[in-house]
């Protein structure tokens, strides 16, 4: 079953109650939240604040992306406030297997984040501990951006590579997703879709998912 994640980072924050409930009657089970530093990408976005006022709304699994320079010494706020698992960036982190290790013991699932100039090859060594990569198919720091279509290539290999290493991590995909593309997405081998403006930004953001969810299905069921 491939789940669709909405992003909040497109939603209405004056509402970001009504636009919570909005994606779960849709069907969803997991929402992502993007942490932006300013530093490590060129924008800045919220924090532990806002997590918590959503984890006290909401039992939906939260995803939180960390866009941050130090997401090592960070993740543990994150996961305090409500975090169920937390992705840091490969390029942000001088120590990833501890960085990675840390999250799982303070209780989350712990993820790896790729930008879209690295390789899936620079995951070998910690693809036997983490508990799913995000690939990153925008350069991150902004929502509405464009899919750029290499990041296909990178989830099917990373597809290949947990299938002969008998591996179970899960596959996670974030940016420019939407109907148009879904089935390519699905297709390639993923698990989990992110999706921000091709929900949120429009009319009806249940009926969005609703749709998507069927898309993905359709997909999986012609996947060789
Ligand atoms: C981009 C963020 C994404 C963003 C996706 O840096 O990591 O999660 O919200 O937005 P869309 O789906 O609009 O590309
Ligand atoms: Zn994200």
């Amino acid at each position: 079953m491939v789940e669709i994640v909405p992003s909040l980072l497109a939603a209405d924050f004056t509402k970001l109650g009504e636009e919570i409930t909005r994606v779960a009657n849709g069907g969803v089970t997991m929402l992502h939240f993007d942490v932006m530093d300013g530093n490590f990408v060129p924008n800045i976005s919220m924090g532990t604040p806002v997590l918590q006022s959503i984890r006290k709304f909401t039992k939906l699994t939260l995803d939180v992306h960390l866009m941050i320079a130090d997401p090592d010494k960070y993740a543990p706020m994150f996961i305090e406030a409500g975090a169920d698992q937390v992705s840091i960036h490969q390029e942000a982190c001088t120590h990833l297997d501890r960085a990675l290790r840390n999250i799982q013991s303070e209780g989350a699932l712990a993820g790896v984040v790729l930008n879209p100039s690295t390789p899936v090859s620079t995951l070998e060594d910690v693809l036997d501990i983490v508990d799913f990569v995000l690939i990153m198919s925008v350069n991150p720091g902004f929502g509405g951006q464009s899919f750029i279509p290499h990041a296909l290539h990178k989830v099917a290999a990373l597809a290949r590579m947990r299938a002969e290493g008998g591996l179970q991590f899960k596959i996670e995909i974030d940016g420019g997703v939407g109907l148009k593309n879904l089935s390519d997405v699905v297709r390639a081998g993923v698990d989990w879709v992110v999706a921000g403006s091709s929900v949120f930004h429009t009319a009806d953001p249940a009926a969005t998912i609703t749709q998507m969810r069927e898309v993905a299905r359709d997909a999986m069921s012609l996947k060789v």
